[in-house]
């Protein structure tokens, strides 16, 4: 049969910095800790005035396409998730293929585009979209360009604030790929949850810590139908493990459930017994409320076991690096977690080809899907290709004042005319409105 996945990436991060526990904390007479200890975060990524979902998406799939030497007429479907659409109707990759028609021969009319919405497991649900089209072999021997974009913005004063971000991951995704395989395997948990929407508003209404118990539960559930149709988890199993990353401490949670739920009846749960007893089961305590309270005491001790920190520093981890900096990403935050695994791997000079990942995606709303990928073999050759840490690097790093005018400036409700703080190179711009609202392009040299 033959292998589909992803064949290589690119990202782009917004231009501008917001350094989280310098600037950010003092203004807010907050302690600097609760986001480097706390949320673990140093830094949000912010579009610049220049800059949009379209900007940093076009600009992700021009640097994919120009390192992967592929022509329009290579590409036959685009797909762009987001939650931060600003037209109802017409989609984001119409967009973003008129802008790569800018600097290349030839054209997308052939192309199949869409736009996929399902808070941020849209990027990964399109993945699957392009792998479906691919393996029914409706894809005419053509890749398919997966862009994830995002602004992820709340408003000013609303919890949130503390996790915005904003960047474009660009994924091609093709048979007997370099990267990463796609497997069958996938599990779903999926309920009707209101802990995170965007009722025709540009910012979300978020209830912050419902939507970590409901990322957590539905995990949970995605984690028991993925184990019906394949082996049971083991910790042993997966080189790294990266999961949806609206902040890291987000995931050090989502660690710690995982790792309880794979050791479960193994003989590492046993062999940790004697420092910190068998995990509690239900069916031994009098009621629902006592077992709760138990777990909790009992994953406190978990998590200070040294089994769980070496394997949570080798699975987990690495996974965080790059969300660090960036903060959320919404769409794109689950594939900058395998991007910066990934990265680890091939800084250490790791092996990794063959081995598996297990990947956690998550959308408010509700829906997690846990899969498995492999390894492929020219994964490390792609991976040195990433230039993330350069464009992490260069970002300008905004004053509280320049922060506010930059969040105003995004807002889709004023309209506020600030200057670049960075100056556009070889890349896409936001140039206005044209004739009937839409937005206009151009590509600066
Ligand atoms: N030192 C160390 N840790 C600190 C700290 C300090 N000085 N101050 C706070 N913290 C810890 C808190 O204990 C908490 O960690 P915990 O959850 O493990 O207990 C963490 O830092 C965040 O602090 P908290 O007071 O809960 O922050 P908050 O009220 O600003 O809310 C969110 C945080 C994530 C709920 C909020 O930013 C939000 O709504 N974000 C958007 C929604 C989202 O991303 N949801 C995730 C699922 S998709």
């Amino acid at each position: 049969m033959t292998a589909v996945g992803i064949d290589a990436l690119e990202i782009w991060t917004g231009k501008l910095k917001l350094d989280l526990p310098g600037t950010f904390a003092p203004q807010k007479g907050e302690d600097p800790e609760k986001y480097t200890k706390g949320l673990g975060l140093n830094a949000s990524s912010f579009p610049d005035a220049h800059e949009d979902i379209v900007t940093m998406g076009a600009n992700a799939a021009k640097r994919l396409m120009e390192r992967k030497g592929l022509a329009p007429d290579d590409i036959g479907r685009i797909d762009v998730a987001t939650e931060s659409a600003f037209d109802n109707s017409k989609p984001v990759s119409t967009y973003i293929a008129g802008c790569l028609e800018q600097v290349y021969d030839g054209d997308f009319h052939h192309a199949n585009k869409g736009e996929r919405k399902f808070a941020c497991i849209a990027g990964t649900q399109s993945l699957d979209d392009a792998y479906n089209w691919i393996k029914a072999g409706r894809n005419r021997d053509r890749a398919a360009l997966v862009i994830a974009t995002d602004t992820a913005l709340y408003a000013r004063g609303d919890p949130g604030e503390a996790t915005q971000g904003a960047g474009a991951v660009a994924m091609l995704v093709d048979e007997d790929p370099d990267l990463v395989e796609l497997s069958t395997e996938q599990g779903y948990g999926s309920a009707d949850e209101t802990d995170f929407l965007k009722p025709n508003q540009q910012f979300p209404s978020v209830d912050g810590k419902r939507s970590m118990q409901v990322y957590l539960a539905r995990m949970r559930e995605a984690v028991e139908d993925f184990e019906s149709i394949s082996d049971p988890t083991h910790p042993e199993d997966f080189a790294y493990i990266p999961f949806h990353t609206p902040f890291p401490g987000m995931v050090r949670k989502a660690g710690l459930l995982g790792y309880r739920h794979m050791i479960r009846n193994t003989p590492i749960e046993e062999s940790l017994a004697e420092e910190i007893g068998l995990q509690p089961r239900e069916d031994d305590y009098a009621d629902r409320e006592a077992y709760e309270e138990a777990i909790r005491e009992h994953m406190d001790e978990l998590k200070s076991t040294d089994e769980y920190r070496e394997w949570y520093g080798e699975v987990i981890e690495p996974t965080l690096a790059i969300s660090r900096e960036v903060g959320n990403w919404y769409t794109g935050s689950v594939h900058i977690a395998r991007a910066a695994a990934l990265k680890s791997a091939a800084e250490s000079g790791r092996d990794l080809a063959g081995e598996r990942l297990l990947v956690g995606s998550y959308g408010s709303g509700a829906q997690a899907e846990i899969h498995a990928e492999t390894v492929a073999d020219d994964w490390a050759e792609e991976i040195d290709e990433l230039n993330v840490d350069e464009q992490i690097d260069e970002r300008y790093d905004l004053s509280f004042a320049e922060y506010e005018k930059v969040h105003d400036r995004h807002n889709h409700d004023k309209t506020i005319d600030i200057e670049d703080f960075t100056v556009p190179e070889e890349e896409f711009v936001f140039t206005g409105w044209g004739r009937m609202n839409e937005r206009t392009y151009e590509y600066v040299e």
